[in-house]
């Protein structure tokens, strides 16, 4: 560790003794301390306190501006005075029935006014609705097999839980990478009916479809992976993806648990024009409320309708979360969010791109919707294997040093990016780029002493 990063690391450590306190506590009765493994990072995770708007304090009293806003499920902020309104009138008549509401059937009319979808269900998480829409997949088709991209995350569930960050020495062909599982415990067999593929690559799809006649059920994937930081897809790509699945009878799903919400009014689905069959929505269509929902049309739905297909929660459609998720569609979500979003999202990449230019730090920044980050890599990042090579430890500097200045500029991981909230002000855009320009000049020198590759154009 060179030693700027240590001094960060240290500053790091003197503003968050309570953080480490609890850390160090809960670490005796939760594994890692954390409730995700996700949430752990070294030498210790900040405890929060609470959070409005677009800010949170820790359990030391910093302020940060942020842009974690929980791994993007907060495009609402903070305590969205909308959600928080709506939540509180649904606290007082009854938060749990396991029966039908009239707020199951508006909101689902909300989702299909949006994405090109027919038919609802709803789930609570991310996980939960990926792995229902593989169901769906298969019981739709009858097949058993599905695609995803090496690096692609969509829960923990065991069926995606396949190359998602496989390590050079498992890496295979880069045309035909080598399913990995992605944890232990891990059903054996996963990888037989998991098959992957490289993101942007549609050879490599039509050879797995070659390979494995009539036996693929789905092909899954972020139709911007989110789960390497920001890589967009090429042009054509997922146009290429929607023929060659319509031609081969399978289903090609769009898990927008982080773009449904926040690329645009109606996900990528709107934003690059291209129909899946199925869409995964979760995290930001709950305004803070864990609410998720996985929709088809109502061809592919009738294997519900029809009872041959299950699909079950005891806290589906829970009214508190419908509230929110009412509330954020119709409150939140609006035109206006989005003009607001492109604005504040336009100031910040530009307000990067001038300082990385400026400084002559090999990297970039990219984005779209409220989603982007900064990339500490030369070229454009077009696969997980380009991410993979990404310089980690110049990020970390990045993070801390971000930090230590009240700014937390996306979740910590390297793979995540940051999200821009409706209630993220242009002044707190221009603060988050005054931390950066402070910054920035010394992950230039250590970037150069560490003789990092010059920059190229993205
Ligand atoms: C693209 C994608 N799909 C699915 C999930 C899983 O969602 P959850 O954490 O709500 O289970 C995530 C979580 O980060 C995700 O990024």
């Amino acid at each position: 560790m060179y030693d700027a990063l240590k001094k960060e690391l240290e500053t790091y450590e003197r503003r968050t003794p309570r953080s480490r306190e609890m850390h160090e506590k809960s670490a005796h009765r939760v594994p890692l301390g954390v409730a995700s493994n996700y949430r752990y990072y070294r030498p210790y995770p900040l405890s929060v306190k609470d959070g409005r708007g677009g800010r949170i304090h820790d359990v030391d009293g910093n302020e940060y501006i942020d842009h974690n806003l929980c791994y993007g499920a907060l495009m609402a902020g903070h305590c969205h005075p909308a959600v928080m309104k709506a939540v509180q009138q649904r606290l007082e008549v009854g938060t749990l029935f396991g029966m039908p509401h009239a707020m199951e059937w508006e909101l689902a009319e909300e989702i299909c006014a949006r994405f090109p979808v027919e038919m609802v269900r709803f789930g609570n998480s991310g996980s939960e609705v990926t792995m229902h829409s593989l169901r769906l997949a298969r019981a739709a088709t009858g097949r058993s097999k599905i695609i995803k991209m090496e690096g692609g995350y969509h829960g923990g569930h065991d069926a995606v839980s396949v190359s998602v960050k496989p390590k050079a020495h498992e890496f295979g062909d880069p045309e035909n990478p080598t399913p990995v599982v992605s944890s232990a415990g891990v059903l054996r067999g996963t990888t037989d009916a998991t098959l992957v593929a490289p993101f942007n690559h549609l050879p490599a799809i039509e050879r797995l479809f070659a390979q494995n006649p009539n036996e693929i059920a789905a092909v899954i994937l972020e139709p911007i992976m989110m789960n390497i930081a920001f890589s967009m897809p090429d042009e054509g790509y997922l146009q290429g993806l929607r023929e060659i699945t319509a031609r081969h009878e399978a289903l090609l799903i769009f898990d927008e648990v982080k773009t449904g919400a926040k690329l645009a009014r109606g996900g990528a689905c709107e934003y690059f024009g291209v129909r899946p069959d199925i869409v995964c929505l979760a995290k930001s269509i709950g305004g803070g409320f864990s609410l998720a929902a996985f929709a088809a049309s109502r061809k592919i739905m009738d294997v519900i309708a029809t009872q041959k297909m299950f699909h079950a929660g005891t806290y589906n459609t829970n009214p508190v979360a419908m509230a929110a998720g009412l509330a954020t569609f119709r409150e939140v979500l609006t035109p206006a969010a989005y003009t607001h979003i492109e604005t504040i999202s336009r100031k910040l990449l530009e307000g990067y791109r001038q300082i990385v230019s400026k400084t002559g730090l090999s990297a970039y920044a990219d984005g779209a919707g409220a989603n982007g980050a900064l990339m500490f890599y030369p070229h454009r990042v077009r696969n997980y294997r380009d991410w993979y090579h990404a310089d980690e430890e110049l990020w970390t500097h990045y993070w801390f040093a971000m930090v230590n200045r009240g700014v937390i500029p996306q979740p910590y991981w390297w793979d995540e990016q940051w999200t821009l909230s409706v209630a993220h002000t242009e002044a707190d855009i221009d603060r988050h780029l005054e931390v950066f320009a402070e910054i920035a000049p010394a992950l230039a020198q250590a970037q150069q002493e560490r003789n990092a590759v010059p920059a190229h154009t993205v």
